[in-house]
């Protein structure tokens, strides 16, 4: 069937290609939670050694909740946006409180903390916990939007609800975190805003865009 067949030359072309970073070599919820967080606004380059730094120093949930405020200020600097890093304190306070100190397995439970909204409670729940949870950023929407020609505007943020339902649909029940890492690899290589290459794309077959000489089309993104 379709979607078996998107799913296989997805993530056969993920198998082959992905990129070996730190946090794909572990099924630690707290460290992917780390990476999730960091990757939000910094490049992966840039992160990799803070990722290794800010583990060593604190390398669970109770250690980050009982740091002083201070140390993680500095284990952060260079990386900006440091509410990011309270946040993921106050969560981990959160979660020694709530959960005496495991990450909680429920989506839902995962969506509540301090700090997580929708895109990094699926890319946690997906890949650390295998469950089928989309993880919709930007990279995917746009990945999205040219495959099935979607209208909706990336720039609304009502809009990646419309995208979270489509990958929900796609999503591969028994990898989905391999699944979510192989649309983020996707959107950030063969499938990127400026220079796509969808002729050398695994998923070329399923292009709907790309078929039909509309892929400068998408995604549709306004600008204000
Ligand atoms: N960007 C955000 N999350 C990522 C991940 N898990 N792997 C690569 N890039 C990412």
């Amino acid at each position: 069937e379709k979607i078996q067949a998107f799913r296989k030359a997805l993530l056969d072309w993920y198998d082959k290609e992905k990129r070996d970073l730190p946090w794909r070599r572990t099924s630690d919820p707290y460290s992917i939670w780390v990476s999730e967080i960091m990757l939000q606004q910094t490049r992966v380059d840039t992160v990799i050694p803070y990722y290794h730094n800010f583990l060593d120093k604190f390398p669970d949930i109770a250690a980050l909740a009982a740091a002083p405020e201070d140390a993680i200020l500095k284990a952060w600097e260079g990386l900006g946006y440091y509410s990011r890093v309270k946040n993921m304190q106050k969560a981990a306070q959160q979660i020694v409180a709530d959960y005496n100190g495991v990450f909680p397995k429920n989506p839902q439970e995962i969506a509540k903390l301090k700090g997580i909204g929708p895109y990094t409670a699926g890319a946690v729940s997906s890949i650390a916990f295998q469950i089928p949870e989309p993880a919709v950023d930007g990279n995917v929407m746009r990945v999205m939007s040219r495959l099935f020609e979607i209208d909706a505007d990336i720039a609304k943020p009502a809009s990646r609800k419309i995208f979270e339902a489509v990958v929900r649909e796609l999503i591969d029940p028994e990898r989905p975190g391999d699944f979510n890492q192989a649309l983020m690899d996707l959107g950030s290589s063969i499938c990127s805003p400026l220079n796509p290459q969808p002729e050398i794309s695994p998923i070329k077959a399923f292009n709907a865009a790309y078929k039909n000489g509309t892929m400068h089309l998408y995604p549709v993104k306004s600008k204000a």
